[in-house]
C-alpha cells in the first residue's frame, strides 16, 4: 500500500551533494509544497505534492497541516548507549577542575561504567538501552550505532551485544552494533595489551560472527588505552575475519587516525587532537572523519578541526558519542548546532554530516537522503524555513516522525 505524505512547506532531499569536502548552502535542493510517496518503508517518489497527488489519485493521503520542513532521519554513527549506572560523580569532579588521573584514582572513568554495567543483567541493560533509543527516535535520530565496551570480558561483552540485538527487534530505529572490547585493558586482566587483544581475537570475535551480533570492530588508541602498534595487528586480524573497522582516534594525542587510514577503517572518530598531517591523511582517504562535539562539551575541551577537515576535502560526519562519562548529554542536533557555530559549518555541511555522510561511516547505503528506493526514515520540523533548525541550536525538535 502506498501513502502520499504532504504537503510539506519544504522538503530537503539532500541528494546530489558530494560525499566529501566543503559544501555551500546554495547546493541544497529545496522542494516547496512537496510530497513524498512511501511504499513498504521505502520511498517511491519525491516531488511536488500536487503533481504526486494527481498521479496517485487512488492512494491514501497523510495530510500534513501547518508549517513543515521534511528531512531524512538523522544517523548517529557513534554512541555508547548500552550501559548501566551514572558517572555524575566524575562530572562533578571534572567541573571542579580535577584531572583524568585524579578522577580515575577516585574510582571514576570507563572502569566505573564497566563495574556498573557488569552488575546489570541483560534484560535491564536492554530496557535502559531502549529508553535511550526512544529518546533519540523522538529527536529524529532513526539510525543508531551502539558500541559494547563496558563489559571487557568475553561473557560481559556478549551480554552487551546480545542486549543490542534484542533491542533492535523492539524498536523502529535501525541499530548498528560495534564490538569495542578494546576500550581499555580491564583492570582484572593480569597481562599486557597484546595478550588481551589476542584473547579477544581468539575467544570473542568468532562468537560475535557466529551469533551475528556485530560486523564492526572498534579500538581506543590512546596513551591510557591501546598503542598504535598493537592496534594495527589487532585491527588487521579483525579485518581478515570480515569485520569493518572503526577507531577512537586522536582524542587526546594524535596517532589513531594514521592507524585508521592505514588499515582502511570506515571511520576515524574524535579527532580533537588531529593536526595538519592527520587532516591531510584523512582528506586523502576513504575513511570518514567523525567529529563528536558531545565529548568536547562533556569534557570542556576544544572541538575537532571540522572546518579544516572539510576544507581539506574530508568526508565529515557528526555523531553524539552519547556515553555515561565524556558525553552524557546525548542531544545530537544540539551538539551539531553548537559546534557548527564555533567551527563555522554551514547548514548543508551539518545536515550532510548528520545523514548520508554518517551513513557512509557505517558503510550503509540506501538511507540518509530522500530519493526513490531509499529507506523512508522521515522527520518533520514545525517551521517554514529549514534555516530555523540550526538557528534554534537544537531546541527546535521534529514534531513528527514518519517511520
Ligand atoms: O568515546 N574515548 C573513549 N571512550 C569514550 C568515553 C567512554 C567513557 O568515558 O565511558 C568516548 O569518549
Ligand atoms: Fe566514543
Amino acid at each position: 500500500m502506498k501513502i502520499l505524505h504532504g504537503p510539506f512547506t519544504q522538503i530537503l532531499p539532500l541528494t546530489d551533494l558530494p560525499l566529501k569536502g566543503a559544501l555551500k548552502d546554495d547546493q541544497l535542493q529545496i522542494i516547496p509544497d512537496g510530497g513524498i510517496l512511501v511504499e513498504n518503508g521505502l520511498i517511491s517518489a519525491v516531488g511536488s505534492f500536487e503533481t504526486l497527488r494527481k498521479q496517485n489519485l487512488s492512494e491514501q493521503i497523510n495530510e500534513i497541516e501547518g508549517d513543515s520542513v521534511l528531512l531524512p532521519g538523522f544517523v548517529d554513527c557513534h554512541t555508547h548507549i548500552c550501559f548501566a549506572g551514572s558517572r555524575a560523580k566524575d562530572y562533578a569532579m571534572r567541573i571542579q577542575g580535577k584531572s583524568y588521573l585524579e578522577i580515575a584514582k577516585a574510582g571514576g572513568g570507563i572502569w566505573d561504567s564497566v563495574t556498573q554495567t557488569r552488575a546489570a543483567d541483560e534484560a535491564l541493560l536492554t530496557k535502559l538501552l531502549l529508553k535511550r533509543i526512544e529518546r533519540h527516535l523522538a529527536e529524529g535520530v532513526t539510525t543508531i550505532e551502539v558500541k559494547s565496551g563496558y563489559g571487557l570480558s568475553v561473557e560481559q561483552e556478549l551480554k552487551q551485544l546480545r542486549a543490542i540485538k534484542t533491542a533492535s527487534t523492539q524498536t523502529k530505529a535501525s541499530l548498528v552494533a560495534t564490538c569495542l572490547a578494546a576500550h581499555m585493558i580491564p583492570k582484572d586482566f593480569n597481562s599486557g595489551q597484546s595478550e588481551y587483544l589476542e584473547q579477544i581475537l581468539t575467544n570473542l570475535l568468532p562468537v560475535i560472527k557466529k551469533e551475528n551480533l556485530a560486523n564492526r570492530v572498534d579500538i581506543f588508541i590512546e596513551e591510557s588505552a591501546f598503542n598504535a602498534e598493537n592496534a594495527i595487528i589487532y585491527l588487521n586480524k579483525a579485518k581478515q575475519m570480515g569485520f569493518d573497522i572503526t577507531v577512537h582516534a586522536d582524542q587526546f594525542t594524535a596517532s589513531g587516525s594514521k592507524v585508521a587510514v592505514n588499515v582502511g577503517a570506515v571511520s576515524a572518530d574524535h579527532l580533537e587532537a588531529s593536526g595538519d598531517t592527520e587532516i591531510k591523511l584523512l582528506a586523502n582517504s576513504n575513511t570518514v572523519a567523525v567529529t563528536l562535539p558531545g565529548a568536547s562539551l562533556g569534557l570542556g575541551m576544544p572541538y575537532a578541526p571540522a572546518r579544516k577537515l572539510l576544507d581539506a576535502g574530508a568526508c565529515l560526519a557528526i555523531a553524539s558519542d552519547w556515553n555515561p562519562g565524556s558525553a552524557p548529554m546525548g542531544d545530537l542536533l544540539m551538539q551539531a548546532a553548537v559546534m557548527s557555530a564555533a567551527e563555522k559549518l554551514n547548514t548543508a555541511e551539518v545536515f550532510a554530516g548528520l545523514t548520508f555522510r554518517a551513513a557512509k561511516a557505517l558503510n550503509l547505503t540506501g538511507r540518509g537522503m530522500l530519493a526513490t528506493g531509499m529507506k523512508a526514515d522521515l522527520q518533520v520540523y514545525p517551521t517554514n524555513d529549514y534555516r530555523e533548525i540550526l538557528y534554534h541550536q537544537g531546541r527546535l525538535k521534529p514534531d513528527r516522525r514518519l517511520i
